[in-house]
């Protein structure tokens, strides 16, 4: 059983990870509308994966014995000024994600919560890829320019 602030934690970061995949689906709907497939295709599987992520956080709160609850999102923007941009907004997304991460760390090691503090682990790589690959693609679009 984990106690309620960290359940609290942990359902605001799922229902980020669904706020994430939300963002990317709209990013994917802008680049389809522009007939960019590729960078929509990029979008889409950036999508699954968040969901993914927003599914392991299920999970766990679960399997911990706590309720998972589900909360109102905001709505995602629907227009950027260029591909570009973007990326951009990707970019600065992934972070704030990694910001949150590493507060869900500290706040769970706080608590002595250790088997809280194994789960996120894996989330603190992802995070390094997640903000490698998004700025990767930014590299490419700068160099376009
Ligand atoms: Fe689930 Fe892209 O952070």
């Amino acid at each position: 059983m984990i106690n309620k602030e960290i359940a609290d934690a942990l359902n605001s970061q799922m229902n980020f990870e669904m706020y994430s995949a939300n963002i990317y689906m709209s990013m994917a709907s802008w680049f389809d509308a522009k007939n960019l497939t590729g960078c929509a295709n990029w979008m889409k599987i950036q999508y699954a994966e968040e969901m993914f992520h927003c599914t392991k956080f299920y999970n766990y709160i679960n399997e911990r014995g706590a309720r998972v609850l589900i909360d109102g999102m905001p709505a995602p923007a629907t227009e950027w000024d260029s591909p570009l941009a973007a990326f951009e907004t990707a970019l600065g997304h992934e972070q704030i994600v990694t910001s949150r991460i590493n507060d869900l760390v500290a706040q769970a090691i706080e608590a002595k919560d250790h088997a809280t503090v194994n789960f996120l682990q894996w989330f603190i790589g992802e995070q390094v890829e997640e903000e490698a690959s998004v700025d990767g693609v930014i590299q490419q679009l700068k160099l376009m320019e």
